[in-house]
């Protein structure tokens, strides 16, 4: 097959990427032109980059609700679908939520009609196990912990799993779901509003103030982007369907990442504190046993090394974005 590398082993797929241009979605992308897969990337650029981009992708400037979306699959037919795009800032969810609604509810609605109109094998769908779960009743919270989203983009991220879940009784589309923790590593977008090491990372290294949001106290579970990508690699394979929590299962203080970071970066000052935002967790971390069982999915990047790992990349001078 044109490009297969002569690896005998390899199925070569063609995938259709939605937000392939952000910060998770592009390592995805690099990671599926790695392992000889085509890839399609389907980004309206609102908080994504064309230089994340390897060239080796097809670009299509486009917004996942746009009607043109069907003429793109038409023409491409993907096998498979990784849909990472969204509205993912939780504050503007809390301010406009149907704008949240908009982008994350019928956005991905219109990625499953023209899925399912073209024949699409899989869709594997980024879900938020931090927003989707709310202020856990036990901890770690695994698959089956209660849905209280505290936020409208913790709802908007959740519906779309029960349209995935009538899509496949439907018309038989396949899916897995990825619940991700709290993401961080290199590309992140630290002037985002989301993303807590690399709006440390940016502002420590810029000698500015960072602040921390209520008392720093609150725990979340980091995961490093690489270990989220080999995910998405894995719920490619026939074996995974259905829902799959991300996590290492612990939870880190915002303090302690502040503490971790000022001593990785040499940043002297303390933290400023300031109001809690709106529509946060207090605690959560994940169980992702079913991953491990299922998938042979394991988080193999270490806090401490993935925190140097992304202080290098935004010190050799990526701080645009
Ligand atoms: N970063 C995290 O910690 C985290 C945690 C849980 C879930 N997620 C999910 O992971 C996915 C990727 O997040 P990220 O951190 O890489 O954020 P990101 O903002 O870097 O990526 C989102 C991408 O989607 C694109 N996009 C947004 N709206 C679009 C639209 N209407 N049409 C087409 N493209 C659009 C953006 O331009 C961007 O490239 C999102 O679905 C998010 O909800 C992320």
């Amino acid at each position: 097959m044109q490009g297969d590398r002569g690896r005998s082993d390899l199925i070569r797929l063609k995938v259709l990427v939605t937000g392939g241009a952000g910060f998770i979605g592009s390592h995805v992308v690099d990671a599926l032109l790695a392992a000889g897969h085509q890839v399609v990337v389907v980004d309206d650029l609102s908080t994504g980059y064309i230089s994340n981009l390897d060239p080796r992708a097809r670009f299509v400037h486009l917004d996942i609700r746009a009607p043109g979306l069907l003429e793109v699959f038409e023409q491409e037919r993907p096998d498979m679908v990784n849909h990472h795009a969204a509205q993912m800032d939780v504050r503007r969810s809390v301010a406009d939520p149907l704008f949240d609604a908009d982008v994350n509810v019928r956005g991905s609605l219109n990625v499953l009609e023209c899925a399912r109109k073209t024949g699409v094998r899989k869709i594997i769908y980024i879900s938020s196990g931090g927003a989707a779960y709310g202020e856990p009743v036990y901890l770690p919270c695994d698959e089956a912990h209660p849905i209280n989203p505290l936020s409208p983009y913790g709802v908007s991220k959740h519906t779309v799993e029960h349209y995935l879940y009538l899509y496949k009784m439907l018309y038989g589309l396949e899916y897995a779901v990825l619940r991700y923790p709290n993401v961080y590593g290199p590309r992140q977008d630290p002037n985002g509003e989301a993303g807590v090491v690399a709006i440390f990372t940016g502002q420590m290294l810029a000698g500015k103030q960072a602040t921390i949001y209520g008392s720093g106290e609150q725990e979340r579970d980091f995961v490093y982007v690489s270990d989220c990508v080999r995910a998405n690699l894995l719920a490619m394979q026939e074996r995974a369907q259905g829902i799959y929590n991300i996590g290492s299962g612990q939870g880190t203080t915002i303090n302690r990442i502040y503490a971790r970071l000022s001593e990785i970066i040499g940043y002297e000052r303390p933290p400023v504190y300031g109001p809690p935002k709106a529509g946060e967790t207090f605690r959560i971390f994940l169980d992702a046993s079913k991953a491990r069982r299922e998938l042979g999915w394991e988080p193999q990047v270490a806090l401490e090394d993935g925190l140097r790992r992304t202080v290098d990349y935004f010190r050799r001078g990526n701080l645009a974005g």
